[in-house]
């Protein structure tokens, strides 16, 4: 039983990140307006450097807490700076996960907000993970993901669906 608590502790960072962003983004978009050689949209207006720095930022809040508060019965690291690296690394991951798979919806000729099955929740999570196994090999293993794909596909629609119910997303995925 804690060890679910502590994989939903492990990667809360990177769900943070890939949620706020669509409460506080906006302003100048990470692709400056610029179009790729099929003549799309890089990334798209989604993805916004405010949506990014907000990403990051509560990430990194969320790895900060943890390095000051998490009891040693939940901890999942030896020493109180990985919390804090975590929370960056997941940051990070997440958001440029999530603007990988905006490129990639693009290059496949979907429209900004189009919703696409599996692209719109996996990409952050993979680099993310990606991100933290290369700091510690011994921290995720295939089981781990296994079930963080299925959870993280789960909480993915049902916040979008949550966030759109309340008025803060146009759509529901
Ligand atoms: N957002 C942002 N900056 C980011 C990521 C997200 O400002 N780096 C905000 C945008 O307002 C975006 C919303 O969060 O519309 C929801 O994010 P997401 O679903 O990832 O973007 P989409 O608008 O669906 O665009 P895409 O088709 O590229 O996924
Ligand atoms: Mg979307």
């Amino acid at each position: 039983m804690i060890w679910v608590i502590k994989v939903i502790l492990f990667i809360l960072p990177a769900y943070f990140a890939n949620s706020l962003p669509v409460l506080l983004g906006g302003g100048k978009p990470m692709d400056f307006g610029m179009n790729f050689m099929d003549g799309k949209r890089i990334l798209g207006d989604g993805k916004t450097w405010r949506g990014f720095a907000t990403g990051v930022g509560i990430a990194w809040l969320i790895g900060c807490i943890y390095s000051l508060y998490l009891p040693d019965w939940l901890a999942f690291y030896d020493d109180s700076f990985s919390y804090v690296f975590l929370g960056l690394i997941s940051g990070f991951g997440t958001m440029l996960g999530d603007a990988l798979g905006s490129f990639v919806k693009r290059r496949l000729h979907f429209s900004r907000g189009a919703p696409s099955f599996l692209i719109d929740q996996l990409p952050f999570l993979y680099l993310t993970l990606l991100f933290l196994w290369l700091y510690d090999l011994s921290i995720v293993s295939w089981f781990d993901i296994f079930w963080l794909t299925v959870l993280t596909y789960l909480v993915h629609r049902i916040a979008n669906v949550i966030a759109n119910r309340f008025g803060w997303k146009k759509v529901s995925w």
